[in-house]
């Protein structure tokens, strides 16, 4: 019998700025960032380059690894502080998630699921989180399964910069220790 895939998450440096850039032009990446069907890349122009080399506890990419080879990423990010103001206004207590695997041979197989059962066990250590936000676009209600299966309740239809329509989801703590032995 083959031995279970080994899935790691870590953090992201400046060197894995390719590979993330390369992730933002597969099509799967591309439908869950926007819902034009013109787009072409999942990038908002954002520069990766100074993202990656500014990270925080703030603001944080991470890659998901099997057995080696990188399938994901995440961003795992406090949404009362992080420098573009996405999030505001919000309160403490919180962290906002965001996760998309990049190589399409990889999706569909548990990786998300695991990825983000990591992800949420490190959220939820610390004492001060109450919740986890994800903003799924409303359109992308494959993701909305996901999310639902691992205890996200949708919290807030809301238009972010004026242009993504998204179906705010929040987990909060008791929810997570009540679904988290269903997901292990
Ligand atoms: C959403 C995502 C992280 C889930 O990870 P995964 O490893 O594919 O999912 P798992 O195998 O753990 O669980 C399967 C579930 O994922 C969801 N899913 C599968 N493929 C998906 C896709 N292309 N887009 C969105 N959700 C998907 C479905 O809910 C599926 O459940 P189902 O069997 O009832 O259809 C992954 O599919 C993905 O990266 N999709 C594209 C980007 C995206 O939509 N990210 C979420 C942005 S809010």
């Amino acid at each position: 019998m083959r031995a279970a895939d080994h899935l790691t998450l870590r953090p992201a440096t400046p060197d894995d700025a390719g590979l993330l850039a390369a992730w933002d032009e597969e099509p799967h990446v591309i439908a869950c960032v926007t819902d034009d069907p013109e787009a072409t890349s999942a990038s908002k122009g954002d520069d990766l380059s100074a993202e990656l080399a500014d990270q925080s506890d703030i603001f944080r990419y991470l890659i998901a690894e099997v057995d080696g080879r990188p399938i994901g990423a995440m961003l795992d990010i406090d949404p009362a502080r992080e420098p573009y103001g996405y999030w505001a206004p919000i309160g403490d207590g919180f962290r906002a998630l965001d996760i998309w695997i990049g190589e399409a041979d990889a999706l569909g197989r548990g990786y998300g699921t695991r990825m983000m059962t990591l992800a949420l066990d490190a959220c939820f250590a610390r004492p001060e989180v109450q919740a986890v936000l994800i903003d799924p676009l409303t359109s992308n209600v494959d993701a909305h399964r996901f999310y639902r299966r691992l205890g996200f309740r949708p919290a807030e239809r809301r238009l972010f910069n004026d242009e993504n329509d998204c179906l705010v989801h929040r987990l909060d703590r008791a929810d997570w220790a009540a679904s988290r032995a269903s997901v292990a």
